[in-house]
């Protein structure tokens, strides 16, 4: 049987894959979301959470990777690369940072940050394919202007070239071979969110610093997710710059319950993205979608209401048999050609 990662493969991607929320969810515990995750649709997996800040560094200084590494313990065995994800972010930090009072400076937080960035990417090494090392710099309004967080706040822009800096360091102090990613979503078409990002990459580039590649996470609606054509041209823009493009975090949610309108307008809508990824070639690395199975999707706890935004589900719900949605077919098709 052809999986999606195999077909991916064979058209010249480095995998097709999934975040996955171990330990967390109790997806990992559901012996057939685990026989679906071990099947050859995936060749690589995202850890959605456990690598974020609040996770890894709990107390200044003092780092915790038990959950990553109950993450890697699953993940390797399986043949598949790791995106590790994500080093600098406005969400998921530690109140030792977001703290009302605690006094940040320019000096102690770019210290921090700098601290946090070196010894993870430094302690993980060759088992991350790639990081995420500065993740959702960029506002939706005015679109391409920074966003406001702790980083930016008491930083400035010079957060993100920093971060890129300390993890530039931290590849070269010990001589790994990790790809270096900055991520945001809105920036999966030509606009000014995707112009700030392509400014971002020159910029590091111009400096000497290392970016080896920018992920679209495709977090779509059905029925608004932008064409083939968009997509195609958008990632060719990021290439041209010398830089690879991976879809990182695809899912297309709707409102629930689906009707044969929205559910045939999902297939479309996934076939799309990955379609896009196909035809610019080997520029654009590989698939990632955020989680397979809606029963353990993050989309209806973030937006009530919505959800059925990924491959497939479980009918009879958690711990039972797995159901291949029409979208699966809809990327199937757009991974070979078929
Ligand atoms: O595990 C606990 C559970 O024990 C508890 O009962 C429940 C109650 O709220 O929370 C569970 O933890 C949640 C966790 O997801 C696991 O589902 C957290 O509250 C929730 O904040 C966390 O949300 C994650 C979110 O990032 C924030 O970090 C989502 O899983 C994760 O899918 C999402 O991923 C982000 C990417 O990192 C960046 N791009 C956007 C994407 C979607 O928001």
């Amino acid at each position: 049987a052809t999986g999606l990662d195999t077909a991916a493969k064979a058209a010249g991607k480095l995998w097709f894959g999934t975040a996955a929320d171990i330990p967390g969810t109790g997806e990992a515990q559901d012996p057939y979301w685990s026989a679906e995750f071990n099947s050859s649709d995936f060749g690589e997996a995202t850890p959605a959470n456990i690598m974020k800040y609040m996770f890894t560094e709990p107390e200044p200084g003092v780092f915790d990777y038990t959950g990553a590494e109950q993450f890697l313990d699953f993940v390797e065995g399986t043949d598949k690369l790791v995106r590790c994800h994500n080093l600098i972010w406005q969400s998921e930090l530690p109140t030792w940072i977001t703290s009302p009072n605690v006094t940040w400076t320019n000096a102690t937080l770019s210290a921090a940050l700098r601290r946090h960035v070196t010894t993870l990417i430094e302690h993980f090494g060759d088992r991350c394919y790639s990081w995420d090392v500065v993740n959702e710099a960029f506002s939706d309004s005015p679109a391409g202007a920074y966003q406001s967080n702790i980083w930016y706040n008491t930083i400035g822009a010079a957060y993100v070239v920093e971060a890129f800096q300390a993890a530039t360091d931290a590849v070269k102090a010990s001589n790994l071979n990790v790809k270096l990613y900055y991520n945001d979503y809105n920036i999966e078409y030509l606009g000014n969110k995707s112009y700030a990002a392509q400014n971002l990459v020159k910029d590091l580039k111009n400096r000497g610093i290392q970016i080896d590649g920018v992920g679209l996470e495709s977090h779509f609606i059905v029925g608004e997710t932008p064409d083939k054509a968009s997509q195609q041209a958008n990632m060719q823009a990021f290439i041209d710059l010398g830089v690879d493009v991976a879809i990182t975090e695809l899912d297309v949610r709707l409102n629930v319950p689906a009707t044969a309108a929205t559910e045939a307008q999902q297939v479309l809508d996934y076939y799309n993205s990955v379609a896009a990824c196909v035809a610019v070639g080997k520029g654009c690395i590989g698939v990632t979608v955020w989680d397979f199975d809606d029963t353990y999707s993050w989309i209806p706890g973030t937006f009530p209401g919505q959800g059925y935004g990924d491959l497939f589900l479980q009918p009879g719900g958690a711990n039972t048999t797995l159901v291949r949605k029409a979208a699966y077919d809809g990327v199937l098709q757009a991974l070979t050609g078929a």
